[in-house]
C-alpha cells in the first residue's frame, strides 16, 4: 500500500504513512502560468494499492485529484481509494432553490469515476455518500477533538440544533453538559443566535461546528456565551476554511481559544484527522 499525497493534503500524508507504515508516492505537481495543473507520479506504483488524499477544495484541487487518479490509473495501480479530508462544495447537498445545481451530488459522481472506494472525513451531510457511484464512507473527527477538549471544557454546545449530533457526541466522551443554540441565517453574510437557555455562566464552553468558514456563525455563538457570562469560549471546528477575516471576527467576539483539525490546513490545525481515517482504512481492509 502506498500515499499519494495531493498538495492541500500533504500533512495529512505524512500522518497516515507513519501511522499505516507505509510509503509516499514522490508526486510532481505544478501550476502553468495559466493556472491549469501538471501531474505526474515519480515513483513506480503498478499493481500497488493506492490511497489518494486530497481536499476537493479550493476549486483547483478538485482538478488536481482527477489528475492523480487518472495518473494512479494510467500507472497500471491495483486499486484506487480517494480520501478526502475536507469535502468541498458539501454544503450544496441539496436543491434550496429551483434550478440550483446539487454540487455535491455532481462532484460525488464525477469523483467516483476512477475510485475503487472513498472515504470523507466528517461530510457535512451524511446522505452526500450516496452521491457516489463508488462505495462511499465516512469518518469522524469526533473523537480526536473531544480528547483535544476534554479537561478543558464544561459545556459543549452546537452552534445550531442540525449541529447537535456532533456536540452530544464529543459531550459524552469528554463527560461534559451539552445544549444547543438557535441560528437565523437572515442572509449570505448575516447570521443571527437566538438565546437558548442554557447556564453558560461562569463555565468554560466550546463551541463545535463542522465547519468555520466566513466565521459568522461562530462569532456570534461566542459573543451570545461571552455576554451570558462564559468564563472561557472555545471556537472549534473540524474543517477551519477560515476565509477572508474570519479570524478576526472570532477574536472580536471573545473567543479565547481557536481550534480546528487538519483537514484544512492552518496554526488552528490543532488536532489530527490521521487516527480516524486509520480506523476507517482498517475496518475497510478487515
Ligand atoms: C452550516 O450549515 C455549517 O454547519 C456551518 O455552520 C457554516 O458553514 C459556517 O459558515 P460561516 O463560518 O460562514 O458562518
Amino acid at each position: 500500500m502506498l500515499i499519494v499525497p495531493g498538495s492541500a493534503s500533504k500533512k495529512v500524508a505524512e500522518d497516515l504513512s507513519k501511522l499505516l507504515n507505509c510509503g509516499i508516492v514522490k508526486v510532481n505537481i505544478k501550476e502553468f502560468a495559466d493556472g491549469e495543473r501538471y501531474v505526474r507520479l515519480e515513483d513506480e506504483v503498478k499493481d500497488e494499492d493506492l490511497i489518494i488524499i486530497q481536499n476537493t477544495y479550493p476549486d483547483g484541487n478538485i482538478i488536481e485529484t482527477f489528475l492523480l487518479q487518472d495518473a494512479s490509473a494510467d500507472a497500471g495501480a491495483n486499486s484506487i481509494t480517494l480520501v478526502i479530508p475536507y469535502y468541498g462544495y458539501g454544503r450544496q447537498d441539496r436543491k434550496f432553490l429551483d434550478g440550483e445545481a446539487v454540487s455535491a451530488r455532481i462532484l460525488a459522481e464525477l469523483l467516483s469515476s476512477l475510485s475503487d472506494a472513498i472515504i470523507l472525513v466528517d461530510p457535512h451531510k451524511q446522505h452526500i455518500l450516496n452521491f457516489f457511484k463508488a462505495p462511499a464512507y465516512s469518518c469522524s473527527a469526533n473523537e480526536e477533538i473531544a480528547k483535544y477538549l476534554s479537561e478543558k471544557v464544561d459545556i459543549i454546545l452546537a452552534p445550531d440544533k442540525g449541529a447537535m449530533e456532533r456536540a452530544k457526541e464529543i459531550a459524552k466522551i469528554t463527560n461534559c453538559d451539552c445544549d444547543f443554540l438557535e441560528k437565523k441565517r437572515i442572509d449570505d453574510r448575516t447570521v443571527e443566535i437566538e438565546p437558548k437557555e442554557v447556564e453558560v455562566d461562569g463555565k468554560r464552553v466550546a463551541i463545535v461546528d463542522d465547519i468555520i468558514s466566513t466565521g459568522g456563525t461562530m462569532a456570534k455563538a461566542v459573543e451570545e456565551m461571552k455576554k451570558q457570562g462564559a468564563k472561557w469560549v472555545c471556537a472549534a471546528c473540524v474543517h477551519g476554511l477560515f476565509v477572508k477575516d474570519a479570524i478576526k471576527k472570532l477574536e472580536r467576539a471573545g473567543a479565547d481559544e481557536i481550534v480546528s483539525t487538519d483537514s484544512v490546513y492552518s496554526r488552528f490545525s490543532k488536532v489530527s484527522v490521521a487516527p480516524a481515517i486509520v480506523k476507517k482504512l482498517k475496518e475497510l481492509m478487515g
